[in-house]
């Protein structure tokens, strides 16, 4: 939950708001995102990682307002994909703060990057070392590039996020010894300038050891490289993937413990490797944005089914669903959600929140106790969608896309308007 998030007499406040009072004007579905909370998390790692480049993941949820909060904390933003990166210069980032990822980046991709001066690009092929090289030669520009290796760890998260493993789309594997062959080839070209090597191993991570092994097996090649080819990289980038709490209250490692762990890894290895310590950076969006985030949903429907042994679940149908927030169905993600608009006395009972799209596997919150006399009109709250929720939604049965409100101090701000209808048919042309 965002850190305003309250209940007052049964009814949910964020950012010193009423939640009802807040759809009264918005309507529902929508994302409720505490501004403050998000800024005081941006802070957090900015301040815990001190030492640090904390570049804020866009991919987690992006839009103008969100990218400048991101600025005025004092972070670098991370983006994957050419829409970001107009987000992103349109809120008037400094593009030399922007980190740019992607396994498949288009030519035209890059050599607006490149154009536009972007700080670093991680490079992941070697047909986009060449793309970067000639767009970056032909512009005449020396381009700062970071090569993006595989570190082979097995990280502790749904296989559909794990990015460290062989088998899998990103990077330049270590161990075959194409990282080294991608670092030779980047040095080769006389318009990239090596920065260092990035590694991101996944998503949803509480376990450090994963962060460790990543840190030891890229730091021996960064050495190497130091050795081999007589470049020693200023920079190294171990990724985000920081994980939060979804349906607890535990509150995720502190980033201050984090950045401590972490540079202690970093600096011991360091001394075993004879070397420098590289300028460190990172790249949390989950952490900073995801509890900062709820969706706010009206109750449509409810009924009950009888389940196997004759216990029974309620099934309580929300205005949105898996377009909205499709973590569930892809990851089999676990939420949580709380009745919003009222108290109840009444006995809870097991309930299963699902969307109104037309698949069974439409489900918001797996498992929830919601009062027994829940009923058409309440309001459910999930909290943590702000990452990967709005970033993640579709117009699945031409849904329209929920907006994103912030709340703070008593007043709330629509950042991203709900679609209508005229925006999805300016798109079928006929
Ligand atoms: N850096 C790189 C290179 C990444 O690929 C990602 C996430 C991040 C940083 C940020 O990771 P975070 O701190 O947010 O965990 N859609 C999935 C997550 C996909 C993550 C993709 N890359 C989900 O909803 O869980």
């Amino acid at each position: 939950w965002p850190a305003t998030a309250e209940k007052v007499d049964g009814v949910l406040r964020v950012g010193g708001l009423p939640v009802p009072d807040v759809v009264a004007n918005v309507n529902t579905p929508a994302y409720l995102l505490d501004e403050e909370d998000f800024r005081t998390r941006a802070r957090a790692f900015r301040d815990g990682f001190a030492d640090y480049d904390v570049y804020y993941a866009g991919k987690a949820f992006i839009s103008t307002a969100v990218a400048r909060w991101v600025v005025e904390e004092g972070l670098l933003l991370d983006v994957c994909s050419d829409g970001e990166l107009t987000v992103a210069l349109r809120a008037g980032v400094d593009p030399t703060r922007i980190g740019y990822h992607g396994n498949n980046k288009s030519a035209m991709e890059l050599r607006r990057a490149v154009h536009e001066g972007v700080g670093r690009i991680i490079v992941d092929s070697f047909v986009e070392i060449e793309r970067v090289a000639d767009v970056a030669g032909e512009l005449g520009v020396l381009q700062p590039v970071m090569v993006r290796v595989t570190a082979g760890v097995e990280a502790h998260t749904h296989e559909f996020i794990a990015t460290a493993h062989e088998d899998q789309k990103f990077g330049f594997s270590i161990s075959s010894g194409s990282a080294f062959e991608a670092v030779s080839r980047v040095l080769a070209a006389g318009s990239l300038d090596l920065r260092g090597l990035h590694s991101h191993i996944g998503s949803q991570i509480f376990d450090t050891s994963g962060w460790e092994v990543s840190a030891r097996r890229v730091l021996a090649l960064h050495a190497r490289i130091g050795d081999e080819l007589g470049h020693v990289m200023p920079e190294l980038d171990l990724g985000g993937g920081f994980g939060i709490a979804y349906t607890t209250q535990d509150d995720p490692a502190d980033p201050a413990d984090l950045a401590a762990q972490i540079t202690r890894i970093v600096k011991g290895e360091c001394a075993a490797l004879g070397i420098d310590v590289p300028r460190l950076s990172i790249e949390p969006g989950r952490a900073i944005v995801g509890s900062s985030m709820i969706t706010v949903y009206t109750v449509g429907t409810v009924k009950q089914v009888q389940l196997d042994g004759g216990a029974s679940r309620t099934y309580v149908s929300v205005d949105g669903g898996m377009s909205d927030n499709i973590r569930t169905a892809l990851y089999d993600a676990d939420y949580s959600c709380t009745l919003a608009s009222r108290t109840s006395a009444a006995t809870p009972v097991l309930a299963r929140v699902v969307g109104k799209h037309c698949e069974s596997g439409d489900i918001v919150v797996k498992d929830e106790f919601l009062p027994g006399d829940i009923q058409p009109g309440d309001l459910v709250a999930v909290p943590g969608t702000g990452a990967y929720g709005r970033s993640m939604a579709s117009n699945y049965n031409h849904a329209l896309r929920p907006p994103v409100v912030a709340v703070r101090d008593g007043s709330y701000r629509v950042i991203v308007r709900r679609e209508t209808v005229d925006d999805l048919l300016a798109t079928d042309v006929g």
